[in-house]
């Protein structure tokens, strides 16, 4: 079965969203395989979007993840990657269809509420900054 990584971001924690987003991943079919609240380091922010490195927007990005707790979740399911990315919609909420999460609930490009992978090769290097092998093994 495949999985994606998934962040909820600072604000969708202070802005009392989780469990509507969690709702939503649920409702699809999507099981969780790990949820947690953590505060993100500086360097585990740099690791996660150090392809974004040389982007003028790169400092803002850190600074907006590492703002406040977030939750970070590893979902698994048929398509996984894709079907989050469908269900999250495009990186700007303004040009994000009506119905996904951040057509929703977001106007900022920065503060996009989630971050989810785009492919499995970005899964396997973003879970393994937060969890280790042993808390991904098959759970049921
Ligand atoms: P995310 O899915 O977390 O992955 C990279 C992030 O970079 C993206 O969501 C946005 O938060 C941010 N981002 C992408 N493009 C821009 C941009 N043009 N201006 C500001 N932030 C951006």
């Amino acid at each position: 079965m495949d999985r994606t990584f998934v962040i909820l971001k600072p604000s969708t924690v202070s802005r009392g969203l989780v469990g509507e987003i969690v709702s939503r991943f649920e409702r699809k079919g999507l099981k969780l395989v790990q949820l947690r609240v953590k505060k993100i380091s500086r360097e585990e922010a740099e690791k996660l979007y150090s392809v974004h490195r040389d982007k003028p927007f790169f400092k803002g990005l850190v600074e907006t993840i590492t703002s406040g707790p977030v939750v970070l979740m590893v979902l698994e399911g048929r398509e996984a990657v894709q079907v989050v990315r469908k269900m999250i919609g495009a990186t700007d909420p303004v040009k994000a269809e009506a119905g996904t999460i951040r057509g929703d609930y977001g106007l900022d490009i920065t503060d996009n509420l989630v971050h989810a992978s785009d492919s499995s090769e970005s899964f396997e290097k973003e879970c393994f900054i937060f969890f280790t092998q042993q808390e991904l093994e098959k759970t049921h």
